[in-house]
């Protein structure tokens, strides 16, 4: 099994859209491990989106994650990395394929619904610059035990 941690950003929160992302994640049969509403620090936000420092979107992204409150989840399920940034879809939503969340729910790649690790080791320091151990909850679902 492999973790992955996914910010549904604020305009899915303003847009009432949360429901209908989270019951793809239910649907397709990937496990919600950790789930919170929270505005995100300036200071963590800056430390999530490093990589990004300088370039010219970087300011108007951290304004923008910052502005309201999200959603943070941690998803397990096999290969949940790739799984689930396919179904997350390209950064750009005009690229986006059509059944991805950004090709269906998004526009603009400043507001692009949703942020998903790009690597193990991505969702890893994301898990862990989010959460605190004890918010995650290590399950069994009953109707799909090998999750
Ligand atoms: P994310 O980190 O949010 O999951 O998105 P991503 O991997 O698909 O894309 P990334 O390159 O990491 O970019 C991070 C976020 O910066 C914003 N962005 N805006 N040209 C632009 O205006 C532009 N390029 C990137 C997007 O909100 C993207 O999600
Ligand atoms: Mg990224």
């Amino acid at each position: 099994m492999e973790r992955t941690f996914v910010i549904l950003k604020p305009n899915a929160v303003q847009r009432e859209l949360v429901g209908e992302i989270i019951a793809r994640f239910e649907r397709r049969g990937i496990k919600i491990i950790a789930m919170k509403m929270i505005m995100i620090p300036r200071e963590i936000a800056e430390t999530h989106y490093r990589e990004h420092r300088g370039k010219d979107f970087y300011v108007d992204l951290i304004d923008f994650i910052t502005s309201g409150p999200s959603v943070l989840m941690v998803l397990e399920s096999h290969d949940a990395v790739r799984i689930v940034r396919y179904m997350v879809g390209a950064t750009d939503p005009a690229d986006a394929h059509p059944g991805s969340i950004r090709g269906d729910f998004a526009t603009s790649p400043g507001h692009n619904m949703i942020h998903a690790s790009d690597s193990p080791e991505a969702a890893r320091e994301e898990i862990d610059l989010f959460f605190k151990p004890e918010e995650i909850q290590e399950y069994t679902l009953a109707v799909r035990p090998w999750l």
